[in-house]
């Protein structure tokens, strides 16, 4: 039977038996067990292996917190990396944009220039837009072949439906329960509560820009309901 003498607090050990691995506190025992099992099943067989690490190969304290603070630095920046695009997709789209407008885009989510839509819509047009908060908002062409400087929200305020233009009745209807709007987004049926909610439509270099209207709804005289 061989015994093994354990080196001193510096070394590390690993026990082995058919059926396991002691660990080190475990081989510290080593004589007893081993005794135990060859008492309870004879011919098991129990090998030892000791190595040990020399006292000067052992990293000081510095150097570990080096390790760790290089361990840390080299987390941190995929992990940043990660997040910053994760935590700007919840910031509203068009926050932080020129004069805290949105531009208008279109339907290919292109920027709309007020000079080209003029260009291809005419008078009495109402065509659908992406405008504050990724809202479908109208622009509206004027009779005298200009842009209105405001568009028209077409979610619908009885239960959010989008409203499409009505042009052979010069109004907008809404598909869902039949509340109807005039042409300037005025709600003049029911059950719709509320006209729709109103945003500066704004050209700024040549560009369409949404900004929120927070003055008097001029259809109604009243405070605007959705700033
Ligand atoms: S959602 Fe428009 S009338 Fe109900």
């Amino acid at each position: 039977m061989a015994t093994s003498t354990l080196p001193p607090a510096t070394s590390s050990q690993l026990c082995s038996c058919k059926n396991g691995v002691f660990s080190p506190s475990q081989a510290l025992n080593l004589k007893s067990t081993r005794t135990q099992f060859v008492g309870k099943e004879k011919g098991m067989r129990l090998t030892c292996q000791a190595s040990s690490i020399p006292a000067d190969r052992v990293p000081d304290m510095g150097k570990r917190e080096l390790m760790n603070l290089l361990l840390l630095g080299a987390l941190s920046l995929p992990t940043a990396g990660m997040l910053v695009p994760y935590a700007t997709f919840f910031a509203p789209p068009g926050s932080g944009g020129a004069g805290g407008g949105t531009p208008a885009k279109d339907a290919l989510g292109n920027d709309i220039i007020a000079s080209e839509w003029l260009k291809t819509h005419g008078p009495g047009d109402r065509t659908l837009s992406q405008g504050l908060k990724g809202d479908p908002t109208y622009l509206v062409v004027e009779k005298d072949k200009t842009l209105a400087t405001y568009g028209i929200n077409a979610v619908c305020t009885h239960l959010g439906c989008v409203v499409p233009f009505n042009k052979a009745e010069n109004k907008f209807i809404c598909p869902c329960h039949g509340s109807q709007y005039n042409n300037q987004g005025k709600v003049v049926r029911g059950p719709a509560p509320l006209s729709l909610a109103l945003a500066h439509a704004d050209v700024i270099d040549g560009k369409v820009v949404f900004v929120p209207w927070v003055e008097t709804d001029f259809r109604t005289g009243e405070a605007p309901w959705w700033a």
